[in-house]
């Protein structure tokens, strides 16, 4: 719920998902992280407090928010990795394919980076997660996939041949990391029961997907855009300063007060 300008960071990955096209989340939360869901649903008496002392442009963000999407949540009473994360969602996802979105992972750029993931779905009816390059001594930090072209494609869908959840650098397959944005078929379900605990004494979605990867084939989609990890303090401040240029209200007084600053 850490405001980036004027909104929680999982407001700005709940907008990706809606201006992506689709239209339910699941949250998976932990016991103490309080009523998340709460701001995604209607809330009558604040609601009914704003249009009494005239607070209209407050009470039209709000209801907004309300109205974006329909948020259930699903608590994860422990801490036992992202891969278990996705485990808790399985009575109500294991249908159809679906999205996984990590709350810390924002991204700006003109397409959102989970409808270029979708679009990429489309091509190749297959999982498909989305990748990004960054330097060698990066990569511990991160899900790392081994890929191949894919013929016929553009230089950015490939083939993902194998996955290493936060290897040392010599280790690394590649560095091409995942940058917590998936489109998941069930099967990943079968395979996360599989799934042993990795990195961290946690259940890893990466390893997940490497089982998944023995009886499905699973994709890779290098986007295009910026990623921000919220979790990191330099990138948190990053994130601030480069939402709050783009900000329609604030954006313009903002460059110009930056543009004063003697660093
Ligand atoms: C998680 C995933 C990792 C992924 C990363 C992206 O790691 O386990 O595969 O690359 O998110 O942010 P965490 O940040 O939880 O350590």
């Amino acid at each position: 719920m850490l405001p980036i300008v004027d909104r929680p960071t999982i407001q700005y990955v709940v907008e990706e998902v809606v201006r992506s096209g689709l239209e339910k989340v699941v949250l998976v939360t932990s016991p103490d992280k309080g009523d998340i869901e709460g701001h995604f649903t209607h809330n009558a008496r604040l609601e009914q407090h704003l249009r009494e002392s005239g607070k209209l442009k407050e009470l039209q963000m709000v209801e907004e928010i309300a109205e974006m999407v329909s948020v259930a949540s699903v608590r994860q009473e422990n801490p036992m990795g992202l891969g278990h994360a996705v485990l808790v969602t399985e009575s109500l996802l294991a249908e159809e394919p679906f999205a996984v979105l990590l709350g810390d992972d924002i991204f700006s750029g003109d397409v959102p980076c989970l409808k270029q993931l979708l679009d990429a779905y489309e091509t190749c009816q297959a999982s498909v997660v989305a990748v990004m390059e960054v330097p060698p001594e990066a990569v511990s930090r991160y899900g790392v996939v081994a890929v191949e072209p894919v013929e016929g494609s553009d230089d950015r869908l490939f083939r993902v041949r194998d996955l290493v959840e936060k290897p040392a650098p010599e280790d690394a397959p590649s560095n091409l990391i995942i940058p917590g944005r998936y489109i998941l078929t069930p099967g990943i379900f079968e395979a996360l029961h599989a799934t042993q605990p990795g990195a961290g004494g946690e259940i890893q979605l990466t390893d997940g997907l490497k089982g998944l990867l023995e009886r499905e084939p699973l994709y890779a989609y290098r986007f295009r855009g910026v990623r921000y990890d919220a979790g990191n303090k330099l990138d948190y401040l990053i994130a601030t300063v480069q939402f709050a240029l783009e900000h329609p209200e604030v954006g313009e007084e903002f460059r110009n007060y930056l543009k004063g600053l003697r660093l």
